[in-house]
């Protein structure tokens, strides 16, 4: 599906962003190991958390959907084999986190996945899992992985990465090895597994950026998923590049790990009002209004580069917008993303007509600079990258069109009509 995006007038209203992406696939995941029912309240529909419900069910799992935004997963036998491959689609977080569930299980199965995916580095699981006593099958660490189920024992692991997924596949592999886990990271990663494996009663503990997982089992409980800030971005980061813009994004997950782009916009001059806080299960939620602001450029790196990994595509967008030289360093694993985004976000952006230089960890870029457009722009098979390009078109002089679109559909297939909503021309 291509499309075109021309220049809009405002952002006006009022939406409510569809369910955390992170927090599905955990749900759905922590679900499976609680031998018995848990209710989900407003989970994800893109299609990456689908790959995760689907690959449940192969092991098991039974899902009865009670209405459009409610479903309860029966876990109540043990995890089987299954009798076919497990696809993973395009989802990172399906891979990782469930080859920690996998590798310690009483059977052998194999992942594989799109193209994408199967370019993906996978040694930053396999190799603490095989510390661990994992066993697979690989060709240069890449999918399609075999895993041979094995008895899994604790290790003591510094990462070099500050990556979610990974902690988390090591302290979903924890909770079913002898003797204690423990991983450190050097920045602290989102910490969503640590507060859900918390809240179902694992006996699991933080200090600072370590934690420690001893082997547990899950409680059933039931779930009401917050709306995701990685999805919010593309509108916080739209109403504040046009002029005019005051909208409020309802009932969005601010989880400290998380909310790295609300505190970086903010120190950017950004008008964004965090209202109505409160806290579900362990995670901080609120309403944000945000209004079209003056942009001032800054520089974005170190230990922040994990609460706003995901939004960095988006953020780009926004540093076009504000006046000075903004720098985004330490973020090189933005090359292995569901696309390398510092190669394709300069390019793209080059081609709208934005000051921005590529380097090896992040980018430069000059602001403010008024964007042309008048081109055609790639996805990269990568839906931030459709939905950051459709904001940076909101502001284009002229219409950009923008080939693929249909790729947004893996985290947010609701953008589009959430979008026109609160546009107006
Ligand atoms: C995620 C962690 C991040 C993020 C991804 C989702 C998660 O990946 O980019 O979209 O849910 O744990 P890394 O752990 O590879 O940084």
């Amino acid at each position: 599906m291509d499309i075109t995006v021309k220049k809009i007038n405002a952002l006006k209203g009022s939406i409510e962003i569809p369910a955390d992406k992170s927090l599905t696939h955990r749900a759905f995941m922590f679900s499976s190991l609680t031998k018995g029912k848990c209710k989900i309240s407003n989970y994800s529909k893109g299609a990456d958390c689908l790959s995760t419900l689907e690959i449940i069910k192969q092991l098991g799992c039974t899902v009865n959907y009670i209405n459009e935004k409610e479903l309860i997963i029966d876990a109540s036998k043990a995890l089987t084999e299954p009798s076919m491959p497990l696809n993973c689609g395009n989802s990172g977080t399906t891979t990782r986190l469930m080859a920690g569930i996998l590798a310690g299980q009483p059977f052998d199965c194999k992942l594989f996945g799109d193209e994408s995916l199967s370019k993906r580095p996978m040694k930053r699981v396999i190799a603490p899992l095989e510390l661990m006593g994992a066993k697979f099958i690989h060709n240069d660490f890449k999918l399609p992985i075999e895993i041979q189920g094995s008895q899994l024992h604790g290790i003591d692991y510094n990462s070099q990465l500050a990556s979610a997924q990974v902690k988390s596949c090591i302290l979903l592999a924890g909770l079913n090895a002898e003797g204690t886990t423990t991983y450190t990271e050097p920045y602290k990663s989102r910490n969503h597994t640590e507060l859900m494996l918390e809240y179902m009663g694992a006996n699991i503990t933080t200090e600072g950026n370590k934690v420690s997982v001893q082997k547990s089992q899950l409680k059933p409980v039931d779930f009401k998923i917050c709306g995701d800030i990685s999805s919010a971005a593309f509108f916080i980061v739209a109403a504040l590049i046009v002029p005019d813009s005051d909208i409020i994004i309802k009932n969005v997950g601010i989880n400290k790990t998380r909310r790295g782009i609300i505190d970086i916009l903010q120190k950017m001059n950004g008008d964004i009002t965090l209202l109505n806080k409160r806290t579900i299960a362990n995670e901080e939620i609120a309403d944000i209004r945000v209004k079209y602001s003056n942009l001032k450029a800054t520089t974005i790196q170190g230990s922040i580069i994990p609460a706003l990994i995901d939004e960095i595509p988006v953020l780009t967008v926004a540093a076009t917008q504000a006046d000075g030289t903004t720098i985004i360093k330490d973020a090189t694993d933005l090359r292995n993303k569901e696309a390398d985004r510092i190669t394709s976000v300069a390019t793209e952006l080059k081609k709208l007509g934005a000051n921005i230089e590529e380097q090896p960890d992040g980018f430069i870029i000059q602001g403010k600079t008024e964007l042309s457009g008048n081109c055609e722009i790639e996805c990269y098979h990568d839906h931030r990258i459709a939905m950051s390009s459709f904001v940076a078109g909101l502001i284009c002089k002229k219409p950009i069109k923008i080939n693929q679109f249909q790729w947004v559909n893996i985290s947010f297939p609701e953008f589009l009509n959430l979008m026109n909503n609160i546009i107006s021309y």
